[in-house]
């Protein structure tokens, strides 16, 4: 089955075509950091504008580049959820157009959902379960025991910020361009993650749930004096910096990976699913595998799959189709929802 799926959920505009769940035959997308980066974040007009200009071609190229011809694709998968909902309805208002015109039946996918499934797609075996889901990204922070692919229990979220909002405010703080996750990273390279003991908060009886605003107001205040104001001046030497972006880095990411090993403690998973921006961290990876139990498996998705594409839609779009058939063209853009 050839699947033609599209992502317009937040700032990148991607198509791809993908045989029978996994095998890519073009995958393409058209990102919109250099429009976002003097806002320090998406702005969501200039998003959606982005969209509706650079989706048709998109389309155009990804055809051509898996050398099929429009007719030839047997469904359109495309996300219709989680987002930004001017966005959103852009991509799902295209399929839905193409699914009509074409007469080729479409689904709507969960886009964090196709974010764990990314992984599954990136293994060469097939996948085990049951087993725990991490998708980390801009706007998530969902862990989930996954049962099946379309089949999930929800362990734990953010009661605040996203784990990779967070990492894009705290960038700001130190003046670094949006998207904040790799310049914090590159810059904690060389600094001691153990200089400020920085902390992740807790949540009262929810010990799988995740805070990060207070650490984010804490790195805040640590580099602008306490009770600040966000557009201050920072009261540390440039030189310090480092080891604020280290010591941040560490403490969201020691949170992240306790949080998760004990939901596999507790609900007996042996293997992990990563997805979303976030995991492309190699810090990340490092301290999941020097923290975690030798027999832990991880599946962390190939780098082009960690980070919003539609070869992930095009991917969950073959079994969510095969397990419950196609979506109905009332199928509503939602800014938020679980799966
Ligand atoms: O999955 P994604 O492309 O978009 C959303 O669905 O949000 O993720 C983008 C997010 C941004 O917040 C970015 O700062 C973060 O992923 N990110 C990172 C790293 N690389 C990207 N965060 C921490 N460390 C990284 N190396
Ligand atoms: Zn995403």
């Amino acid at each position: 089955m050839i699947v033609l799926g599209i992502e317009t959920t937040c700032d990148e505009t991607a198509v791809a075509i993908v045989r029978d769940g996994s095998e890519i035959l073009s995958n393409v997308l058209r990102s919109q950091i250099e429009e976002h980066k003097p806002f320090g974040g998406v702005y969501p007009e200039i998003a959606s504008r982005a969209h509706v200009e650079h989706l048709i071609p998109l389309i155009e190229k990804a055809l051509i580049e898996a050398s099929l011809s429009k007719d030839e694709i047997d469904l359109i998968a495309v996300s219709y959820a989680p987002g930004l909902i001017g966005s959103i309805v852009i991509g799902l208002n295209c399929a839905k157009s193409l699914s009509l015109a074409l007469n080729i039946p479409f689904v709507g996918i969960n886009h964090v959902e196709a974010h764990l499934y990314a992984a599954m797609m990136s293994s060469q075996k097939a996948p085990a379960f049951p087993s725990l889901g991490l998708a980390l990204s801009g706007g998530h922070t969902l862990l989930v025991k996954i049962n099946a692919i379309g089949s999930y229990t929800h362990l734990g979220t953010t009661v605040d910020d996203a784990i990779g909002e967070c990492f894009d405010k705290v960038a700001r703080f130190m003046d670094l361009p949006y998207p904040g996750g790799p310049e914090i990273e590159k810059l904690a390279l060389s600094g001691d993650p153990s200089k400020y003991p920085f902390k992740a908060g807790q949540v009262k009886g929810r010990p799988l749930d995740f805070s990060f605003s207070g650490l984010k107001t804490n790195v805040l205040y640590t580099l602008k004096g306490q009770n600040t104001d966000k557009s201050g001046a920072s009261i540390l030497e440039e030189e310090e910096k480092k080891h604020v972006a280290a010591s941040f880095q560490y403490a969201a990411f020691k949170d992240v990976v306790k949080k998760t090993l004990l939901a596999a403690q507790l609900h007996s998973c042996k293997e992990i699913y990563f997805g979303g921006g976030v995991t492309q961290s190699n810090a990340l990876k490092k301290l999941f595998i020097e923290t975690s139990p030798s027999n832990m498996v991880f599946h962390f998705p190939q780098k082009n799959l960690c980070l919003d594409n539609a070869a992930m839609i095009a991917g969950l779009g073959y079994h969510q189709f095969l397990a419950k058939g196609a979506s109905s063209l009332t199928l509503e853009a939602l800014p938020r929802t679980s799966f």
